[in-house]
């Protein structure tokens, strides 16, 4: 079976969009594929170096991503600081990655320009952790969306250049994987294109009824159509690709002739949408809730997490060591 790794960032909690999109395309994967997926704990700290709750933000992603039905029998879910030969594989991959291409990469002249006071050199080598995270396990496949691929493509090129140097075929060359095409892209509320964190525009898993009703209230919208079977303006489009995601066919197909025939009440339509988001999140903000509360199973899962992919990382690294030259007297 081949192996799959990802790196989830802990920050912020899951929204609808993550929920269709990563969440979804990880429980397809967790079937078909043996699977690592790690919380990414050693590279927030390149961003943010003084976390104000480290442990409760890496606390909070796992409940989460549990919630949603990642399953531990089945892939491996880890902590990344949980497994320091990581750390180990990072720095003998820093010795073959170059000051320049590392400078080139367009994550770290944006993050560089964005916390000029902080331009450490974690942020300049994050692609070689990421690299390390993914080779440790021999990977084959990642998913990753757009932003992810230039750090994907330099870990084909660091596996690509190892392999050169010490003459073996050790790594594999990882590919970018996703189910993209069937994913339904989640619009935010605020009229733009897709669900983010921006303020206003996402809708989380976490949040309470009172929260998810007034953020669809405030939805954008317009006037109303004035002229029967009009193409709807984006905002307006948007509510409907999410009412296609939470609620029944019939409601759908009843908003879509009421927009048709000019007889729209958006007050409706959001309030419809409101319920439809609050019936589909309450399982979903029970289970975090749940999970979050039960210390000894959180406990246990990153414990199995742990175990399982330190063995596949010690297992590389010291190969790793014993091909570079690495050995015992
Ligand atoms: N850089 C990824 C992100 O920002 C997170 C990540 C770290 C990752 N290591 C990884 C993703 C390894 C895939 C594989 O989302």
């Amino acid at each position: 079976m081949e192996t799959v790794v990802s790196g989830i960032r802990p920050t912020g909690k899951l929204h609808l969009g993550n929920y269709f999109g990563a969440v979804k395309n990880f429980l397809k994967m967790q079937k078909e594929y043996n699977c690592y997926f790690f919380i990414a704990d050693y590279h927030s700290l390149t961003t943010h170096p003084t976390p104000g709750d480290l442990h409760g933000n890496v606390k909070q992603v796992l409940a989460e991503y549990l919630a949603c039905g990642l399953d531990p029998e089945a892939a491996t879910i880890y902590i990344q600081s949980d497994v320091p030969e990581v750390a180990e594989l990072t720095l003998l991959m820093n010795m073959n990655a170059y000051l320049g291409e590392l400078e080139r990469t367009t994550s770290f002249k944006d993050k560089a320009r964005k916390q000029p006071e902080n331009v450490n050199a974690g942020l300049l080598t994050y692609p070689v952790l990421m690299a390390a995270d993914i080779l440790i396990h021999r990977a084959a496949k990642v998913p990753v969306g757009k932003d992810q691929e230039q750090n994907l493509e330099m870990t084909r090129k660091f596996a690509g250049r190892f392999n050169r140097i010490y003459n073996q075929e050790y790594f594999n060359i990882p590919q970018s994987f996703n189910y993209g095409e069937e994913l339904v892209k989640i619009p935010g509320l605020d009229g733009s294109g897709k669900m983010g964190k921006s303020e206003g525009n996402g809708l989380y898993l976490a949040d309470d009824e009172k929260t998810i009703r007034k953020k669809v209230m405030k939805a954008v919208t317009d006037q109303g159509p004035t002229e029967p079977n009009s193409v709807m303006p984006e905002p307006v489009r948007n509510l409907y690709t999410l009412l296609e995601v939470v609620s029944t066919p019939d409601t759908v197909e009843y908003f879509t002739e009421k927009f048709n025939s000019c007889e729209i009440r958006y007050g409706d339509l959001k309030k419809q949408l409101a319920e439809d988001i609050v019936k589909f999140n309450a399982p979903l903000r029970e289970r975090i809730l749940d999970i979050s509360a039960d210390a000894a199973y959180l406990q246990k899962v990153v414990n199995m997490g742990k175990e399982k992919a330190q063995a596949s990382a010690a297992k590389t690294v010291k190969e790793v060591r014993e091909i570079i030259g690495f050995k015992p007297f």
